[in-house]
Parts: structure tokens; C-alpha cells; sequence
């Protein structure tokens, strides 16, 4: 391939910003309240084969698919088959997805950075222990007009002003400062939780595996879980893909990558359920876990509480922070790459709308909630068509691609660095991408579509 227009300095940033990119509020908030939704242990079981059998294999296909092409997604597919032109859509949807993630991500985001102030001010501890006061309060925070807005305006501007600091400047750097910081501070509240007496019971949730509790659907939801988490199904890792240095292995890079989000959701779980089960709550909250449980929690440990809610949601927050990063890099590297135009403008354009459509969503919540489409809040469709359908059938696409349509040896050649790497993984990558995977996906589509 030519040379490369834009990339990350080194192979350890290249891991960084993709593992800012994974790990998010995927693995602090939603996978801990998922595992205990289904069983723990059993279900963590399940989601680490989804994640290491299928989940790190759509990465490496999303990976090489822009390293290969050096090319933002749309153009990616164009240029690895120009004689089949159709497959440009996959892009185009895989765009299209990162745009409603975004929006979508944005409102969750803000509801973290509020969540932060709220804690260092004492608002949150001033709730005292009173499970109902506090859920009142979220309820009341994410229903308000002006709040969450605001909060969401505040953490889009932090999004931007990475964007716009450029790939190695702006990407690079601060996911270089911020995942170190990211891994102290859950560090930090593990050792904290796993030391309150009675502890050991939170342990036993989370690793204990329930079997009985692991149904069919669980089994799917650790499915849509490990896609979700990974970021992969949407175009993003095509785009982080193409800012790999040459030099990298792109097998490593990807295993690295799963390996580091999957430690981090276990570690948020052993930061979660020991805390919750020692202060005698109830860890089945669902969504509620962090915004409603955990306050609670924090509120238990008397003075200290306040510090660790402050550390907690600054956590949460900057784990959305280099997801949204990549979200909106994604989208700006494209426009930029088919307008031509300065990667200002189009960062400022996709800025300025997923900020616009959060603030609708956000609305959905609370004065906007008798807009509905199919019964469900704006809010609530947005959620599913992100979490149940779009990533799924866009990760179906790109990996038939991979493994059926791509020709073969520039796959080969990609994943060796021109004969340079050896790669006897290969033909078990092979068969995962072109038959495993495949179906896997298929499975959750259809399922998807039934429920
Ligand atoms: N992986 C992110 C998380 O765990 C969420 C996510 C899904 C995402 N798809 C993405 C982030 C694409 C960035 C880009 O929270």
C-alpha cells in the first residue's frame, strides 16, 4: 500500500485510542447490570467466548479493511472491490449507526458529567440513604429540560476540542494520559469495595455461575454485549484501523484490545457488586445500577462516600469520553474524506448535529415523551435500533465481506505485513469469518427481529 496519510505515532497509541474507543459505558455500566441480569458467572462465561471467538475477529476484519484500503468506510469497501461497487452501502450504514450511537451516547454521557458535579457539590450525598429519594432525584435529573442539556453541551464541547485537536495531537494524546488514569481510578474503588466487610458475597455473584439463570436470551444479550462493547458493527475500527502504523500486528494490536475490555468489565463488575452486596442492596437495578444503586452506596460509606462517588462518575465519564472521541472521528474523517472539506468544518458540522439530535432524545425523556414511535420513546427506539439492530447487521455485512468477498491474499498480506509476520492463526480466523461469525450474527439478527 501507499503511504499512509494519517496514523497513529506508535503501535501503543494505536491500542490506546482503541481501547478508549472500547471501553465505555459499555463495560462500567451496562455490562455489570447485564451480567447480574443473567446469572453472573454463567453469563460471564458465555460473553467471554463471544467476545474471543467472535468479537475479537470482527475487529481484526474491521481493522484490516482500513489499513488495507487507507480509506474512511464508505471508500474502504469501494476500494477493495471497485468492481462491486454496491458494497460502499455497508459504509454508509456503518456511518449512519455511529451517527445515532452518538446522539444517543451523548445524552448517557452528559447524565455522567452531571452526575460528577452533583457528587462533588454533595448534592448526591445530601440524599442520604433513602432509596427512594434518590431514584426520585435521577428520575427528576433525566426528566428535566435544562440539566441534562446543559451537561451534554458541556461534554460535546470536550469532544470536540480532542477532535479538533487532530489524530496524534488531540486521539493519541489524551487517550494516552486518559486510560492510564481510567485503570487507577477503577483500581482504586475495587480495592475500596472488595475490602467493605461482606464483600465476598459480590464476588460470589459475579463469578459464581448460576446456569439456570442463563436463557436463551441472555445468551443473546451476552452477544449483542460483546459487539457492543468491542465497537465493532459500526465503522469506527475501519477508520482506526486505517490510522495503524504499517509496521503493526494487526492480530496482536486486536487482541490486545479485547483483552484490555474485557479485564476492565470485569474489574468495574468487582468495583460494583462487592460494594452493593456489603451495603445489603439489591444489584439487579438494571440501568438504575449506577445512577440509582450506587449513589446509595456511596452515601453508606459516611465521608468517605463522597469522594469515591466523585471518582466513580469522573470514571464513567471519561470512559464515555474516548468512546465519543472515536464516535465523532469516525464521523468527521468520512465527511472530510468525501467533501473535501477542512476537518474543522466537518468536525464542527457532526458537532453540531449529533449535539442537536442528543438534546431531542434527551427531550424524549421528560417534556418530548408523548412523541413515540412504535410505543416507544424517541429515547427508547433510538436504544434499540442501537443496541438490537444496526450494529449486528452492519458487522454481518463487513464480515461476509471479509471473509467472502475481499480477495484473499490481500487479507493474507494484510495480516502478515507482506509476508513479513507469521500468521498460522489464519486459517482458524478464516473459518470463524466465514461460517461462525456469519451465523452468530444472523442468529441475533433474526432473534432481534422477533422479540
Ligand atoms: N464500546 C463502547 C462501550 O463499551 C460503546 C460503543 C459501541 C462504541 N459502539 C461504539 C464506542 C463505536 C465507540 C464507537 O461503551
Amino acid at each position: 500500500m501507499a503511504t499512509q496519510q494519517k496514523s497513529f505515532s506508535s503501535n501503543l497509541g494505536a491500542i490506546m485510542a482503541a481501547v478508549g474507543s472500547a471501553v465505555g459505558l459499555g463495560n462500567i455500566w451496562r455490562f455489570p447490570y447485564t451480567c447480574g441480569k443473567y446469572g453472573g458467572g454463567a453469563f460471564l462465561l458465555v460473553y467471554l467466548c463471544f467476545v474471543f471467538l467472535l468479537g475479537s475477529v470482527l475487529m481484526m476484519s474491521e481493522f484490516v479493511i482500513g489499513r488495507r484500503s487507507q480509506h474512511t468506510p464508505i471508500k474502504a469497501f469501494g476500494t477493495l472491490r471497485p468492481d462491486r461497487k454496491g458494497w460502499m452501502l455497508v459504509g454508509v450504514l456503518g456511518v449512519v449507526t455511529s451517527f445515532f450511537i452518538l446522539s444517543q451516547y451523548l445524552v448517557l454521557s452528559g447524565w455522567t458529567t452531571g452526575y460528577v458535579w452533583d457528587a462533588a457539590l454533595g448534592t448526591l450525598g445530601s440524599l442520604g440513604t433513602d432509596a427512594a429519594a434518590i431514584s426520585d432525584y435521577f428520575t427528576a435529573f433525566s426528566t428535566d429540560a435544562w440539566r441534562p442539556a446543559l451537561f451534554l453541551g458541556v461534554f460535546s464541547l470536550l469532544v470536540l476540542a480532542v477532535i479538533l485537536g487532530g489524530v496524534q495531537k488531540g486521539i493519541e494524546n489524551v487517550s494516552k494520559v486518559l486510560m492510564p488514569v481510567l485503570v487507577l481510578l477503577i483500581l482504586v474503588l475495587c480495592v475500596k469495595s472488595l475490602t467493605l466487610p461482606g464483600a465476598g458475597k459480590g464476588v460470589e455473584y459475579l463469578f459464581s455461575a448460576d446456569f439456570s439463570k442463563l436463557t436463551g436470551e441472555g445468551v443473546l444479550a451476552a452477544l449483542g454485549q460483546a459487539l457492543f462493547s468491542l465497537s465493532v458493527g459500526m465503522g469506527v475500527m475501519i477508520v482506526y484501523g486505517s490510522y495503524i502504523p504499517l509496521s503493526d500486528n494487526i492480530f496482536k494490536t486486536a487482541m490486545w484490545i479485547t483483552v484490555c475490555d474485557t479485564l476492565i468489565a470485569v474489574l468495574a463488575g468487582l468495583a460494583i457488586f462487592p460494594a452493593v452486596f456489603s451495603c445489603g442492596l439489591d444489584p439487579a437495578g438494571g440501568p438504575g445500577l449506577v445512577f440509582c444503586v450506587l449513589p446509595n452506596v456511596f452515601n453508606l460509606m459516611g465521608g468517605a462516600g463522597t469522594v469515591f462517588a466523585v471518582l466513580f462518575f469522573v470514571l464513567l465519564t471519561v470512559a464515555a469520553l474516548t468512546s465519543a472521541i472515536s464516535l465523532l472521528e469516525a464521523l468527521t474523517a468520512t465527511f472530510c474524506e468525501h467533501t473535501h472539506a477542512s476537518r474543522t468544518a466537518g468536525a464542527l458540522l457532526f458537532f453540531g448535529l449529533t449535539t442537536a439530535l442528543g438534546l431531542v432524545f434527551s427531550l424524549s425523556m421528560g417534556s418530548l415523551s408523548h412523541v413515540t414511535v412504535n410505543n416507544l420513546t424517541l429515547f427508547d427506539f433510538v436504544d434499540r435500533l442501537n443496541s438490537i439492530y444496526l450494529p449486528p447487521l452492519c458487522a454481518l455485512f463487513a464480515i461476509i465481506f471479509f471473509g467472502w468477498v475481499m480477495p484473499e491474499e490481500a487479507v493474507k498480506d494484510e495480516l502478515s505485513n507482506h509476508g513479513t509476520l507469521r500468521i498460522g492463526f489464519y486459517p482458524v480466523l478464516r473459518f470463524l469469518a466465514r461460517y461462525v461469525v456469519p451465523l452468530a450474527l444472523l442468529v441475533v439478527i433474526v432473534s432481534g427481529i422477533l422479540s
